[in-house]
């Protein structure tokens, strides 16, 4: 039966890996309630934006969107437009005001009521669903996913860091935690359906704790693991300062969690580390470097940073590029501050970099560390390693791309490989961001 036009929703999502995560449970909330997702927006009856605010610029992604719909909207009757995640949950109802496209606005703690905000909307009216729901997991709910090879499973949700320059705590609100077999039960069915990589997902994935049971988070990743042995194990994202030795040790000791770690820095100066509020100095930093990679030989490691904080002085973009060259990152997320309204610094330090000195020590930032990665891959020619298939390579159908446990993009021919194998790979070669290679019989 072909769904109704008014029945039918598109979702667009932004930000980080759990907003795409959570998108998949607006998309199975909707679909329960008898919604069909349409493979693309046009024609869709109903139009999400899942929304990401971390940056100005993911806001004005986002505002370029709505300015279309609105136009969108003069020409289709009937066409429902919804905003969620993190910039609603933000600047709350004055979106309304802002962008006149919007019908309904859904907090990421309100994803359930976003059917009954669409049969809302479509009697007449603009809705807002914006509560904190400091208990609210989703638990239950099995999100829509895209692929069939790899799969994110949210574990905790939340941010209780008050990192000065970070709007996360102010749209995610306060942490809380699935229940240990809650979260098991989830990877049974996803071992049941075939997938082999599963993604363990928090803001904060270290502060996991059922605290009713008594598990922290090394005691999940260990029993995830052992719950889908042949499935590769992530998660992400660590806080420097929550990571533990026993948690690098159930990396170490586990052969299906990858020997990888993403450990945002933000600053490789202590004297910007203490006005970001991160909890923890660079020689601290290191030290747990140095413990990682005494306890996990060859561990992959990636990081972000952030260039022009509040107050940054040239020695200290000095003291963040010494530190890229003395890990050695595998690779970076890099960006330049940009100031949120309504955070500590925000409120209480002046943006004083200049926009120009910003985008200067970024580009610095970026060509360094693409130097380090380049020289990084080169060593990877010759090697034999590991390679999960995922999809088609896009340059071409005789090859297919995958990644190594240390998440390095591998494209390799395809002989008579499918997505969702594991093979060794002879690397023969290697771009700027990716590995070329033969498989290995
Ligand atoms: N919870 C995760 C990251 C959340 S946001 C963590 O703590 O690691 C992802 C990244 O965006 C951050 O690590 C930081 O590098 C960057 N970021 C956050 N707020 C920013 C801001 N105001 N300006 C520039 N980059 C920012
Ligand atoms: Fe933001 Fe810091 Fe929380 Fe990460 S740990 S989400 S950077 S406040
Ligand atoms: Fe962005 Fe919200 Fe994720 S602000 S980074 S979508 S938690």
């Amino acid at each position: 039966m072909l769904a109704e036009k008014g029945n039918t929703f598109f979702i667009h999502t932004f930000g980080c890996q759990m907003n795409h995560a959570d998108s998949g449970i607006i998309s199975a909330l909707l679909q329960e309630e008898g919604y069909v997702q349409a493979e693309q927006e046009r024609g869709a009856g109903i139009v999400l934006l899942n929304t990401c605010a971390v940056r100005e610029n993911a806001v004005e992604r986002v505002e370029h969107f709505l300015q279309r719909l609105q136009g969108q909207k003069k020409r289709e009757k009937g066409l429902i437009v919804g905003v969620a995640g993190c910039i609603p949950q933000y600047r709350r109802e004055e979106m309304f005001l802002r962008y006149p496209a919007i019908d309904f606005l859904a907090g990421p703690d309100t994803y359930r009521t976003i059917p009954s905000l669409v049969e809302q909307v479509r009697r007449g009216g603009k809705l807002a669903s914006l509560e904190f729901n400091p208990e609210e997991t989703y638990q239950g709910i099995e999100p829509a996913r895209d692929g069939v090879t790899s799969a994110f499973v949210p574990v905790m949700r939340g941010c209780n860091n008050r990192c000065a320059y970070c709007v996360v705590p102010f749209t995610r609100g306060r942490e809380r935690s699935q229940p240990f077999n809650a979260v098991l039960l989830d990877v049974q069915k996803l071992v049941a359906s075939g997938y082999r990589e599963i993604t363990l997902l928090g803001q904060n994935v270290n502060s996991y704790c059922d605290v009713e049971n008594g598990y922290d988070f090394p005691a999940l990743l260990d029993a995830v693991s052992r719950e889908a042995p042949l499935a590769r194990i992530r998660f992400t994202t660590s806080h420097p300062k929550d990571i533990s030795e026993s948690l690098v040790r159930t990396i170490a000791f586990r052969p299906n969690i990858c020997n990888a770690l993403h450990l945002p820095v933000q600053s490789g100066s202590s004297r910007v580390l203490d006005r970001m509020n991160r909890g923890h100095t660079i020689e601290e930093y290191l030290d747990k470097i140095a413990m990682i990679r005494s306890v996990i030989p060859g561990v992959a490691l990636s990081t972000d940073i952030i260039a022009g904080f509040c107050g940054e002085q040239e020695e200290d973009h000095q003291a963040s590029l010494d530190l890229l060259s003395r890990v050695r990152f595998d690779s970076a997320y890099m960006f330049f501050y940009s100031t949120r309204p309504g955070t500590f610094a925000a409120e209480t330090l002046a943006d004083d970099v200049q926009e120009s000195v910003k985008k200067r020590r970024l580009q610095e930032i970026i060509d360094l560390q693409n130097h380090i990665s380049a020289e990084l891959f080169q060593e990877a020619i010759g090697t034999v390693v590991e390679v999960l298939a995922e999809t088609e390579s896009r340059r071409s159908s005789a090859q297919l791309m995958g990644r190594t446990a240390g998440n390095r993009a591998v494209v390799f021919d395809r002989e008579l490989y499918q997505p969702g194998d594991l093979l060794q790979v002879r690397i023969t070669g290697a771009t700027s961001a990716t590995l070329t290679g033969k498989p290995v019989p």
